[in-house]
């Protein structure tokens, strides 16, 4: 394993992070977990924990609250990645500032993994949750830590299960309701996809201080057209809903929390278009199948497949 970084991930047994350890596990990297011993002992995490010591992962009790396990887990590592949820969001800083204590970190991965938050047009209360995300990443520039924020645009376990349909958890075969005109592009990743690719910059010069971008050329999508190939593959026209701007703008002031943050990121999104309305300009960003094209991707249309 000479020459791999040896990576601790925070927020491990969340969403994507236990996709990020598989992948850093799998591409032969030293890697770390920052776990509570409630969740050790959490029966609804029992698999996922086994899963993580068959990977041979290295445990380490302690959680971003507790500044001394901090420090000794990040004292064993070259890369840290927080892939903490959105509660915890606004407490990265303490991360940070043990990193900054320990002083021997390589590459810092805040908790991003959705819109490049510098780069939206959205209303509240999405706005704020961007906001937040956006003054973590001038925090992180400023303490002088090599950083790289993943933009993986939607998760395809999410998006794709639903075909963007708000709370469905399989594609609809009826109806389909398309915020906006249906012609602006977003990106779906699959999770394992988004894991690869964090891992593969993890040691790689040209994605240090940047923005890796997972917009595959493939994946890129409206939603006009994604429901075109839903209905080809199902064999059924759906009928169409449209929801103009103004209405979606309602009905984000009118829903309750977390209903409003959800349509405000489809919002922002698929009306605005903020997964591909601005170019990747090589001084701030890298497209990830660009830089990586020996990675086989999944693509939107087979991800659709299991659905049929
Ligand atoms: C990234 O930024 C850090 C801190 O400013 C700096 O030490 C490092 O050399 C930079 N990396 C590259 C590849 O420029």
């Amino acid at each position: 394993m000479a020459g791999k970084s040896k990576i601790l991930i925070i927020g491990a047994t969340g969403y994507i992070g236990k996709f990020i350890v598989g992948a850093a596990a799998a591409a032969g990297h030293p890697t770390f977990v920052l776990v509570r011993e409630s969740t050790l002992s959490n029966p609804e995490k029992s698999n996922l924990i086994q899963s993580f010591r068959d990977f041979g992962v290295n445990f380490i009790p302690g959680d971003m609250y507790d500044h001394e396990s901090l420090l000794r887990a990040i004292k064993q590592v070259d890369v840290v990645i927080s892939a903490v949820g959105y509660a915890q969001l606004n407490d990265q800083d303490r991360i940070l500032a043990a990193i900054k204590e320990t002083g021997n970190i390589k590459r810092f991965f805040p908790s991003e993994f959705g819109n490049d938050v510098d780069r939206v047009h959205s209303v509240e209360p999405v706005t704020s949750v961007f906001q937040h995300k956006a003054q973590f990443r001038r925090v992180v520039e400023a303490a002088g830590v090599p950083y790289t924020y993943v933009s993986c645009n939607f998760f395809a376990g999410v998006f794709i299960r639903s075909l963007a349909q708000l709370g469905a958890t399989s594609p609809p075969r009826d109806k389909v309701v398309i915020l906006g005109d249906g012609n602006t592009k977003a990106v779906y990743n699959k999770e394992e996809d988004v894991a690869t690719y964090t891992i593969k910059v993890v040691d790689d010069p040209r994605t240090s201080n940047k923005t890796l971008y997972i917009r595959p050329p493939a994946n890129t999508i409206s939603m006009n057209d994604l429901t075109t190939l839903w209905e080809n593959k199902i064999g059924k026209k759906l009928e169409r809903i449209y929801v103009p701007e103004e209405q979606v703008l309602k009905d984000i002031e009118e829903a309750s929390s977390p209903l409003n943050v959800r349509l405000g990121i489809c919002h922002s999104v698929f009306v605005k278009g903020d997964h591909t309305n601005f170019e990747i300009e090589p001084s701030f960003g890298v497209e990830a199948s660009e830089l990586y094209p020996d990675v086989k991707y999944a693509r939107v249309d087979e991800m659709l497949d299991q659905y049929v």
